[in-house]
């Protein structure tokens, strides 16, 4: 395989309207992030992915971009952005944007000349159909956010435009060449600029299936999910080769997919050698025990199906290349409140959790507040649920027959509000997020869970992630934890969740997924204990005794 630069690197995702605000205004901003590049280097950190700052009405957060070119007022200015390439650079620190192509704002000036003159020129950037009233729609497909993806074209009662998510949110035409270099420059402007890479977003949703048609529908609402579609929708990599080669391969940009749907037998196209990208997000942990019949319906998965998909997600790209691993991002709830069982969330858990993530194969993602072991909102306020995507799962709920309780209940697991919380720094007022009002409210458990409690002390959930950063990034393992192999050991035994890395060394990573303890016979003998979250290890000759959720790497 060949060498790439950012390989041996551990990346971590900024959501900038809650990470730090500066000014006061109860919304995160660039300064905030240029005052935490030291805390973040001293974690360990070598890539940083900015979720959206450009433009927007901020309807999606900022995944609707209403000017690709410039930083949204409200996150700092484009000198601010500058520097931040400049001190990060410094830091050795490689920056990724969100790139979010398959759809702009409606207040994006493509749209607004497209209802302007939609036989025009800017009506090719989009899906515009004719429609009159009574007439059945171009196809039954329902949108992410709800209802049906088209939409009438403002200024145009007999025309409607397609938008896979929002309404606010227009899908851009990727059949039209015009608009296909349109976008090329625009990520080639960045790259040029200084800009590593990007993260992107949504990115399996550009290529439709044409002409438009209904997919069989799957909730009472006669509408059809997206993933209908996207499983009949052919010939994306002709996009994706072409804007690879017009942008990120010149610029050896690092570059990763958010990629739902991948068909698996593409996975060498999308990031084998020569790939689209250079790596996706392996998902198959985050779609465990979702339905197509909404949120209401979803289920959180037992430690076995958990530990059964990352062995999966590991086999299937051992020879392909790397996954980005991740226990949660902005779209999902926090990984230690989905994945660990209610009632057992406490440090050591979180420390196992974090741990068998990032000494996985592939390229470890931190998402912010991950490192100090954040959790879920715990008592629900309006704002808990206040976001596009709980909103529309509760409707559906409602619909479904669910109580209001029932409903909320549900909508509180998942909203992703959940890991849209602001940062939570210190114990004084705000978490040390804010001097204003933040806008959202802080997680109300920030008195014991913040980053000054856990710098200070040496066992915090911080002081852990410091350590398996350091692992991967500067011992003498490092390269065993990039580049080795990847087995799972013992995959039988229940809620033992354990592999082996083997490269220059052999080295065994196991958690005891489980509050009961329970022991596990050695391959070969323990040579070092290079990490564990409790302070003792109950090694015999052959085996060694776990605790509840003990988790150890240990060179044999
Ligand atoms: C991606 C983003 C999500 C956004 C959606 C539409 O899934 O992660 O936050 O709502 O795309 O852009």
């Amino acid at each position: 395989m060949k060498k790439k630069w950012w390989h041996g690197k551990v990346a971590y995702q900024i959501y900038p309207k809650s990470f730090l605000d500066t000014t006061g205004n109860g919304i995160g901003d660039l300064r905030g992030i240029l005052q935490k590049l030291d805390y973040l280097k001293d974690l360990g950190i070598g890539i940083l992915w900015l979720s959206p700052i450009y433009c927007s009405p901020l309807v999606d957060q900022g995944y609707d971009i209403s000017d690709y070119y410039n930083i949204d007022p409200l996150f700092g200015t484009m000198d601010d952005f500058n520097e931040l390439l400049e001190e990060a650079k410094k830091r050795d620190i490689a920056i990724l944007m969100d790139l979010v192509i398959n759809h702009c704002s409606d207040e994006h000036e493509w749209f607004k000349k497209a209802c302007a003159d939609p036989d025009g020129k800017y009506g090719q950037y989009f899906y515009i159909r004719d429609w009159h009233e009574g007439e059945p729609l171009p196809c039954n497909w329902r949108s992410y956010f709800g209802g049906s993806c088209w939409e009438p074209l403002p200024g145009h009662p007999d025309k409607i435009y397609l938008h896979l998510f929002h309404k606010r949110q227009p899908d851009l035409n990727w059949e039209n060449p015009d608009l296909r270099a349109e976008l090329y420059q625009m990520i080639n402007w960045w790259l040029d600029k200084g800009l590593a890479g990007f993260r992107i977003d949504a990115i399996i949703n550009i290529k439709k299936v044409l002409p438009f048609r209904d997919f069989p529908a799957d909730r009472e609402d006669g509408l059809s999910s997206i993933d209908h579609m996207l499983a009949a929708a052919d010939g994306i990599g002709d996009f994706l080769k072409e804007m690879a080669e017009n942008s990120f391969y010149s610029h050896d940009a690092f570059t990763v997919g958010e990629v739902f749907n991948a068909k698996d037998d593409a996975l060498a196209d999308f990031i084998g050698e020569n790939g689209y990208f250079s790596s996706m997000f392996d998902f198959k942990e985050t779609i465990l025990g979702r339905t197509p019949l909404g949120i209401y319906d979803w289920s959180r998965p037992t430690p076995e199906q958990y530990k059964t998909a990352v062995f999966e997600a590991q086999r299937e790209m051992a020879n392909i290349g790397f996954y980005s691993n991740i226990i949660e991002n902005h779209d999902q709830p926090r990984g230690v409140s989905h994945y660990l069982p209610d009632g057992e969330i406490n440090e050591t858990s979180k420390k196992m959790l974090g741990g068998l993530s990032l000494l996985s194969r592939g390229l470890p993602f931190i998402y912010q507040g991950q490192e100090i072991g954040m959790e879920n909102i715990h008592s629900w306020n309006k704002s808990a649920t206040d976001e596009l995507g709980a909103k529309d799962g509760f409707k559906v709920a409602l619909e479904a027959g669910l109580t209001r309780e029932e409903a909320l209940e549900k909508m509180m697991h998942y909203s992703r509000n959940n890991t849209r919380t602001p940062f939570q720094w210190d114990a004084t007022k705000n978490a040390g997020f804010s001097s204003g009002t933040p806008w959202l409210p802080v997680n109300s458990d920030y008195a014991a869970i913040n980053l000054a409690e856990q710098q200070s002390r040496p066992d915090s959930v911080f002081q852990f992630y410091r350590k398996l950063t350091h692992l991967r990034t500067a011992s003498p393992y490092r390269d065993t934890f990039v580049y080795g192999t990847f087995t799972p050991y013992l995959a039988e035994q229940k809620n033992l969740f354990a592999y082996l890395r083997e490269g220059e060394q052999t080295i065994l990573v196991a958690g005891n997924f489980q509050n009961e303890p329970q022991t596990m016979k050695l391959p070969a003998k323990i040579k070092a204990v290079l990490l564990n979250n409790l302070p003792e290890i109950g090694a015999l000759e052959n085996e060694v005794r776990l605790e509840g959720y003990q988790f150890v790497v240990l060179e044999v």
